[in-house]
Formats: structure tokens, C-alpha cells, sequence
């Protein structure tokens, strides 16, 4: 089976990444699952309580003895979250959004891997000299807060600037030929988010994983309003915009944008109402390109399975070329 030097360092079977996606995407039964099929699972603690945090990380002890992640978006970390996070010893403490320094020394402090996701070079030069182990090179294509720059020209421009550090390449990838492309690309692994949202165990709506079913790719669009209605993630850190399957809420503010200022704390309130009700996704389905490619919800097991004998296809092929 397909296999990097990055399984080695994860302890981990498959180079495979359940992606750190915040509440209410991801839970433990999601990352056990992950994990358990032999890929590292991540928990998000984006707009997650304290207390479901604390209950999410008890529940992944219970569900599986594998190393997992716990991720923080940098420009918004509560502490207390990160205290927590520290308490649980998780393998991986992963980041986004913002330079990590300042909480690289006490993941290490607590025996974890720091792995950062960047979506420029600049980024990457950052997090490697502030002494994360793993990167992550996101590209344009991915769903969630992201930058401008394709996975395909950000990964070996990353993997050549902070080389010997391994590389994982994120956006646009759901299947075995994504990731021996990105292993073509110098990355020793992939990071998926949309691919496992339209998974049997992510603990979101049914009318999601739908829209993800449904969605083409050119569905997808960076809802840049988003920045001026809830400053926060893509603002305060490295700068970002969101993407999502366009809906009658982004096709609305798209073109209003100039009405945002002040109806910015209505609009926020309804966002946040929206997922308390479970119903966040209907006003921003956050997905990324991958989502026209994805036209089946299945078990995360069958996921890895899939993408692990279609890359050792892939490879066995491509050995032929040469
Ligand atoms: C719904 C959703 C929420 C996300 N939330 C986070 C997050 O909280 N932290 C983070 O580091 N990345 C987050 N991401 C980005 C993922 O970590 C990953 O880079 C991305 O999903 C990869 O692209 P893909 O969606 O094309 O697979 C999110 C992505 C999605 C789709």
C-alpha cells in the first residue's frame, strides 16, 4: 500500500488526512472513524464550545487508540480550548490562519507534532522557521478560508522552501489520482475536507452532503462578503476568503456588498442562528471544488479504501511510462 516517510513520523497507515474542519463538522465519531481506517482524523475547535470539546476529545479516547489531530485557527484561539488541547496529548496540534509561533513550543511541551496549513510560500517560510514539523500547502480549490494560489503551483514551490520539512498538499483532491499527483508534486500527503464532509459518518445535515452531491465544480465560489460580515478567521490572520457552494444567501450578499457594513451584526446573528439550527449550510454550504467530483456519500473506511488502491493502481501505471 502506498505509504511516505509521513506515515512513519504520524504513525499512521495510509498518507491520508481527514481535514480539521470547525463545529459543527467534525466530531469524534468522525475522527475515530479516520483514524481507524488507518488515516489521521482531526478534530476542529472552530466555533466549538469548551465543553463540547472537552466531551469530543473524551469520546475519541474511547473510540479509538490512534494518533489524531486537534486543530486551532490561529486569529481566533481561546485559550482555554488550548489548554485543553495540551491536557489531551493528542499526536498532532495542527493551525491555520495566522503564524503559529507562540504555540509551537507548548505542543511540543506536550509530546505533540505541530503541523500548520499555509496557502502562500511566505506562510510556509514563517511556519518553518518558527519550528512547526509538518506543512500544509492549501490550495485555491479547497473548501473553508483559504487563498488565491492553486494546489498544483503552491505544493513544489512549498515542498522546495522548507525542504527537509514534509509537505501535505490540501484542496481539490478526492481520489487515489490526487494523491500520487501530489506525491508527484513533492508532498508526502493529502489533507481532505470535502471528500470526507459527503462521508457516512461527518455529523452534518443530510441536506449538506445533498448539496455537495449535487454541486459542479464552478458551484463553488469565495464568498469574499463573508469577511465583511463576520471579521474574524480570514481577517485577523493570514488574509482569506471562504469557500462555498453558492446559495440564495451568497448569490444576495455577493452583490450587496456595499449594505454589509450596516446590517453586518443582523446578518452575523443570522448565521449564527442558522447553525445553532443545524441549518448553517443553507445559507453557506462550505465545500470546495472537489464537490463536482463527489457524487456519493460513503464510510470513511471506504474512502481510504478507494483512495489507497486507486494511487497503488496509478503508481503501477505510471511505472509502465518509463
Ligand atoms: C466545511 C469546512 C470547514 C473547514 N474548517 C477548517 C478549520 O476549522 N480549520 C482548518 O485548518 N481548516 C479548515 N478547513 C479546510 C480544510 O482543513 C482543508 O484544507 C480543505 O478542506 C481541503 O480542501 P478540500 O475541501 O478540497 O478537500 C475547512 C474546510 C471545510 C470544507
Amino acid at each position: 500500500m502506498v505509504r511516505t516517510p509521513l506515515c512513519d513520523l504520524l504513525g499512521i497507515e495510509a498518507p491520508i488526512i481527514q481535514a480539521a474542519m470547525g463545529f459543527p463538522n467534525t466530531d469524534a465519531r468522525l475522527v475515530a472513524a479516520a483514524c481507524n481506517a488507518g488515516a489521521l482524523g482531526s478534530l476542529g475547535t472552530y466555533q466549538r464550545s469548551p465543553e463540547n470539546l472537552r466531551a469530543e476529545l473524551a469520546r475519541i479516547a474511547e473510540l479509538t487508540d490512534r494518533p489524531f489531530a486537534v486543530n486551532h485557527l490561529v486569529p481566533v484561539l481561546n485559550q482555554e480550548m488550548f489548554a485543553t488541547t495540551l491536557a489531551a496529548r493528542p499526536a498532532v496540534i495542527s493551525f491555520a490562519l495566522g503564524n503559529p509561533g507562540p504555540y509551537v513550543p507548548p505542543a511540543h511541551a506536550a509530546g505533540a507534532l505541530v503541523m500548520h496549513q499555509v496557502t502562500t510560500v511566505e506562510q510556509a517560510r514563517e511556519a518553518a522557521a518558527a519550528g512547526v514539523d509538518v506543512i500544509v500547502a492549501q490550495g485555491t480549490e479547497a473548501g473553508g478560508f483559504g487563498g488565491t494560489v492553486t494546489m498544483a503551483t503552491l505544493v513544489p514551490q512549498v515542498v522546495d522552501a522548507v525542504e527537509p520539512l514534509p509537505v501535505v498538499a490540501a484542496g481539490g483532491i478526492f481520489d487515489g489520482r490526487g494523491l500520487v499527483a501530489a506525491l508527484a508534486l513533492g508532498a508526502q500527503g493529502v489533507n481532505l475536507g470535502t471528500r470526507f464532509l459527503a462521508s457516512e459518518e461527518a455529523p452534518v445535515a443530510a441536506g449538506y452532503k445533498e448539496a455537495i452531491l449535487a454541486a459542479t465544480s464552478e458551484d463553488t465560489t469565495r464568498f469574499e462578503a463573508l469577511n465583511d460580515i463576520a471579521p474574524g478567521p480570514g481577517t485577523l490572520g493570514y488574509p482569506a476568503v471562504v469557500r462555498a457552494i453558492r446559495s440564495a444567501f451568497t448569490d444576495e450578499w455577493e452583490v450587496r456588498r456595499d449594505e454589509i457594513v450596516q446590517r453586518a451584526e443582523a446578518l452575523r446573528a443570522e448565521l449564527v442562528e442558522a447553525r445553532q439550527r443545524g441549518e448553517g449550510h443553507i445559507r453557506l454550504p462550505v465545500a470546495g471544488q472537489s464537490a463536482g467530483a463527489i457524487d456519493e456519500v460513503l464510510p470513511v473506511a471506504e474512502i481510504v479504501r478507494r483512495m489507497t488502491a486507486e494511487a497503488d493502481a496509478v503508481i503501477a501505471r505510471l511505472a509502465t511510462l518509463s
